[in-house]
């Protein structure tokens, strides 16, 4: 049984794409508590995503590193923290294809450093008090690939990584089990699909197909496009993760997902068509794609089984993909003052450039 009303906030990894959405979700539907972000502020991570927050009396940003275990301690003792929740990640599997490395230190290093200090300030410490939560953020890229037939991911289906990345995040998954199992640490997991929303960094599919077309680039698909991801709004995960805090089981994992498979090429055919609708061109948007040399290792299908996260605790997403995926091009067209200074020499030299035509 959950006994925790969350109250004071930890939020790690707050300035990237879902964390930054987590963090306004919870300030405007949970105001007068406390709310503290860190963040070392990697290529994904920008300040900017938290205009509005920064200026309320609950919230406050840390500039800093997970791995920083004396920081983490101190944060969680001076704020009085209850509730620690964990987005912070190298998150991208095409550059943990090109440099696994980070994704050991920040993903499982980082994790463990993480759970190392809130042992010693919940569990050991002298301000050892029942009342605490660890939430970890996870993906369900953790269970494998699924071939056409298969049923959806359960939180029962066995882990079987195939990215570096993913392999990254399993492995931090069971190191948050083990502090429940051998501590007592009050966590919980949660292992969601492909997000979608705005501020979301324009690495991922599709941000960077809307930024491409407003500069007229074309649109890459990985291989022959047929390979099938389970699109999330961010916001549904939010409110996922909302319930889970405030109702979830301690040392239980929880999938959440959007209930909308979509095979790659149909995602980017449908934001062609939105594109069509709100930037209307002499010819359709859908010219600009090109099938490109696929990802290695590409993991050809996820989906989610949600009936635990909706039988539990009433979850209902209400997103439709194809409303979600309007609006979201919709927020990237009014917001170019986000997304323009992210096009910098560096972002410029990774995207578009991994596995070529
Ligand atoms: P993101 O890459 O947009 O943001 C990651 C954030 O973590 C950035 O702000 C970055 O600065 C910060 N960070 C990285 N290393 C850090 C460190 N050592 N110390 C402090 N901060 C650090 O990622 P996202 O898409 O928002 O994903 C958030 C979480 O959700 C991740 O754990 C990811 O594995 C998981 N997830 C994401 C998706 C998705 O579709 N985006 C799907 C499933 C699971
Ligand atoms: P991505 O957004 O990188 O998320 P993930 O790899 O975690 O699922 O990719 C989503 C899907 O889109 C994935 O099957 C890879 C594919 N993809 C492309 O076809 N072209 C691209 O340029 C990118 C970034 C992804």
């Amino acid at each position: 049984m959950n006994n925790l009303t969350p109250k004071r906030l930890l939020v790690t990894g707050g300035a990237g794409f879902i964390g930054a959405n987590f963090v306004h979700y919870w300030l405007q539907n949970h105001p007068g508590g406390r709310l503290v972000v860190l963040d070392v502020l990697t290529y994904a991570g920008n300040r900017a995503s938290l205009a509005g927050a920064e200026g309320r009396p609950e919230f406050r940003f840390v500039h800093g590193d997970i791995r920083d275990e004396a920081l983490v301690e101190r944060l969680l003792r001076e704020e009085g923290i209850d509730t620690l929740v964990h987005f912070a990640a190298e998150s991208h599997v095409d550059r943990s294809i090109a440099g696994p490395g980070a994704f050991i230190d920040t993903n499982i290093v980082g994790t463990h450093s993480l759970l190392k200090a809130a042992r010693a300030v919940w569990l050991d410490g002298d301000e050892s008090r029942p009342g605490h939560r660890f939430h970890h953020v996870s993906t369900d890229e953790v269970y494998g690939s699924l071939g056409p037939n298969d049923p959806a991911f359960s939180e029962t289906t066995p882990y079987a990584p195939n990215s570096p990345y993913s392999a990254s995040k399993a492995a931090s998954d069971h190191l948050v089990r083990a502090y429940h199992h051998t501590y007592g640490l009050a966590t919980t997991i949660s292992n969601c699909s492909n997000n979608y929303g705005p501020l979301q960094f324009p690495e991922k599919l599709i941000p960077l197909c809307i930024l491409n077309l407003l500069d007229g680039k074309p649109l890459p698909i990985y291989g022959d496009g047929q390979n099938v991801r389970d699109w999330l709004h961010v916001e549904d995960h939010c409110h996922g993760i909302e319930l889970i805090l405030e109702s979830g089981r301690v040392g239980e994992t929880y999938n959440v997902g959007g209930g909308a498979e979509r095979t790659n090429l149909q995602v980017v055919e449908g934001l062609c068509a939105v594109m069509d609708e709100l930037r209307p061109e002499d010819s359709p948007h859908a010219r600009h794609i090109e099938f490109v040399k696929d990802r290695p290792g590409h993991d050809r299908r996820y989906a989610i089984d949600e009936r635990k996260l909706r039988g539990e605790l009433g979850y209902t997403p209400v997103h439709s993909f194809e409303g979600g995926l309007k609006e979201t091009v919709a927020w990237y067209l009014a917001n170019e003052v986000w997304w323009r200074p992210i096009l910098s020499g560096e972002y410029r030299e990774w995207v578009g450039c991994q596995y070529g035509s």
